[in-house]
């Protein structure tokens, strides 16, 4: 990434997947040993499959929402890094994640869209309340709103199931003149397009990555590399409107 160019931007756009966590310790989807290798998307990322096990479903969040709360997991280098240029940068910033974490918040980012869902949040399938929630849910939780018990899910976007903010995303995506992608492996679609909407509104198209991803060939540039190391050198570069 040495030899980088400063380039003026207005409007950035930021994508982040699994990769910017993976240094915190959280387990990617497809990397080798990712989640998807021990599990089957079938049964724990979609509605059939939560229809069918509505406990295996639970189980398999559970255990990830306890493992997010647990001491050693804490925002690396990378979402530090963001968090930092959102607070800097004098144009528009919007950051969009595909993860579930909350490890962009407690770096401190604040324009920020969870498009598949937050792990730190229920919904209630009959009165489709969103509510903070840490504990592990049980088949049986009320929901704390209008209190029917066994009607509480994960706040997770699932396969099948409409991505949130897709309106405010792709306006952003319109008007932006940087979009960057960091730490997704692009097999995952309406994310793994944007790259072509930003390119479309005549964006600069980075990518940053421990590997080329399955959407490399639309992107102007291709860094591969740790989240944690490249981030910060990426966005030092990366010039203000009027500084
Ligand atoms: P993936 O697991 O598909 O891809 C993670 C990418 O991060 C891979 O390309 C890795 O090479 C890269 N990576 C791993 N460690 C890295 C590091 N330290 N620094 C930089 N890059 C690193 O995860 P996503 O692309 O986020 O959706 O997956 C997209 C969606 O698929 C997820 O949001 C999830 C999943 O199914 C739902 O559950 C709805």
């Amino acid at each position: 990434m040495s030899g980088q160019k400063r380039q003026l931007s207005k409007r950035c756009v930021v994508l982040t997947g699994a990769g910017i966590s993976a240094e915190s310790g959280i387990q990617t989807f497809r990397d080798q040993n990712g989640l998807w290798e021990n599990h089957r998307i079938e049964d724990v990322a979609t509605p059939e499959g939560f229809a069918r096990d509505p406990q295996l479903v639970q189980h398999f969040y559970n255990l990830r929402r306890a493992q997010l709360l647990s001491p050693a997991v804490q925002p690396n280098p990378a979402h530090i890094a963001l968090a930092e240029f959102e607070k800097t940068f004098r144009g528009e910033f919007l950051l969009v994640t595909q993860n579930v974490d909350d490890l962009h918040e407690r770096a401190g980012s604040h324009n920020l869209r969870h498009m598949h869902g937050e792990l730190l949040k229920a919904r209630c399938t009959h009165c489709s309340s969103i509510v903070p929630w840490q504990a592990d849910i049980e088949l049986l939780s009320p929901c704390p709103r209008c209190h029917r018990s066994g009607s509480l899910r994960p706040h997770i976007v699932w396969f099948g199931e409409m991505p949130l903010y897709m309106q405010e995303i792709y306006d952003a995506l319109r008007q932006c003149d940087l979009f960057v992608s960091i730490g997704t492996s692009g097999h995952v679609y309406p994310a793994a397009g944007f790259v072509e909407q930003a390119r479309a509104a005549g964006a600069r198209t980075v990518e940053l990555n421990l590997e080329r991803s399955a959407a490399n060939s639309f992107f102007d540039e291709s860094y591969q590399g740790l989240a944690s190391v490249m981030i910060p050198q990426f966005f030092a570069q990366v010039q203000h409107p009027g500084a």
